[in-house]
């Protein structure tokens, strides 16, 4: 027991001490003092994995964090304990045994216990299962940024959901289905077909198809909304299907592992340019920054989404869940493309 009368936590956490391949998730130990005034100690029971982590290991993300530094963007906790900012009662939310749900600004998810301010914490419903509830944080936040803060699409516009597979794919098909959105979206996986059909998703495969000459074909008019995170070619491509008013929603620029930043630099430079143009729309969806900048909205959107998963209005689905210690291992298989849907990491 410390001086201030909190007991050190000591907890297992994978720290990436040098950018590289699935080598660099290494196991280490983590020791948890007294939380600063304002902030709460959690223990963390499931974590959302997704392909940012992946290029941040890598050193290939533009918010990249520098070396040392612990992956993940989600995780669900309990709540240990809180030290107060002096400001009044203990918020609700962080109150001992209380489940919560995070969207960490600056990574660090992949950890036994994490401490974090309160304003982060947002409660999880009790029917909720935890894993599930750790697909939510970052996927479908994403999902409401775009469609709702940068596209501002209405019901029965038609929108291409570029990778509508995967994990902010389906985030995005889900809420764009209870939306009252026609949607196109592009994929590869096995049992692409079928996956985005569950979503009411036209399914264009992107290997074998051109996803513009097959939408300009069905959509002669243009359609109102692109959603692109591979950037590149694909930018000009989607912005050349938006009819007037439309809007093209970037949020990665993920097309050529290796070129992530510069690629990203070059993309948002891009959309700047065209967004000065009159007639259509460009967008630059970064939910990290926007989480940070807007606490009310991230609380609001993130309670909302863990009620309607709670309700059964998403279906938030999880592919596999592994140990955190098997972080290496899940990033090698994710690369490999031996895993489909979200991936949840355990702390046992
Ligand atoms: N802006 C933000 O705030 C924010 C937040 C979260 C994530 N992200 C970014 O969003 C991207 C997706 O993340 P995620 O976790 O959802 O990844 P994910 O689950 O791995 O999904 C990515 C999907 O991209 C598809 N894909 C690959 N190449 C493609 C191509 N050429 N054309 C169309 N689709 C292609 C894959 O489809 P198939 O498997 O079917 O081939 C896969 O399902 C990442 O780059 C991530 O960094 C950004």
């Amino acid at each position: 027991m410390s001086a201030s009368g909190y007991e050190e936590i000591r907890c297992q956490k994978i720290v990436v001490r040098h950018f590289g391949g699935i080598e660099v998730l290494e196991v280490a130990e983590a020791r948890l003092s007294a939380p600063p005034p304002g902030h709460a100690r959690l223990k963390v029971l499931a974590i959302g994995v997704g392909f940012t982590d992946l290029m941040a290991r890598a050193g290939d993300y533009i918010l990249q964090r520098t070396v040392p530094f612990t992956p993940g963007y989600e995780l669900v906790g309990e709540v240990v304990d809180y030290r107060g900012d002096g400001s009044g009662p203990d918020p609700e939310w962080v109150t001992p045994g209380t489940r919560v749900a995070v969207t960490l600004p600056k990574m660090g998810a992949y950890s036994g216990y994490v401490v974090l301010p309160s304003w982060l914490l947002v409660p999880v419903p009790h029917g909720l299962d935890s894993h599930v509830a750790a697909t939510i944080p970052l996927d479908y936040l994403t999902a409401v940024s775009v469609l709702a803060r940068h596209a501002r699409v209405a019901a029965g516009d038609t929108v291409l959901i570029q990778g509508a597979g995967g994990g902010v794919g389906q985030a995005l098909s889900q809420l764009g289905r209870l939306q009252g959105l026609r949607m196109y979206g592009t994929a590869s996986a096995a049992g692409s077909q079928e996956r985005l059909a569950g979503n009411d998703v036209r399914f264009i495969d992107y290997r074998r198809q051109d996803f513009e000459e097959v939408i300009r074909e069905r959509e002669p008019g243009g359609i109102q909304a692109v959603f692109d995170h591979i950037g590149g070619a694909n930018l000009g491509k989607g912005y050349r299907l938006l009819a007037a008013g439309g809007v093209l929603v970037s949020y990665a620029f993920a097309g050529r592992p290796g070129h992530t930043v510069a690629d990203t630099v070059r993309g948002a430079a891009w959309l700047k340019l065209k967004g000065l143009l009159p007639g259509k729309r460009t967008a630059l969806c970064m939910v990290p920054r926007e989480l940070k900048s807007d606490h009310a909205w991230y609380r609001q959107s993130l309670r909302r989404l863990l009620d309607m998963a709670d309700d059964g209005d998403i279906r938030a689905k999880v592919g596999a869940v592994f140990a955190l210690s098997e972080a290496a291992a899940v990033h090698g298989a994710l690369e490999r493309g031996e895993i489909v849907g979200k991936v949840v990491l355990t702390t046992g």
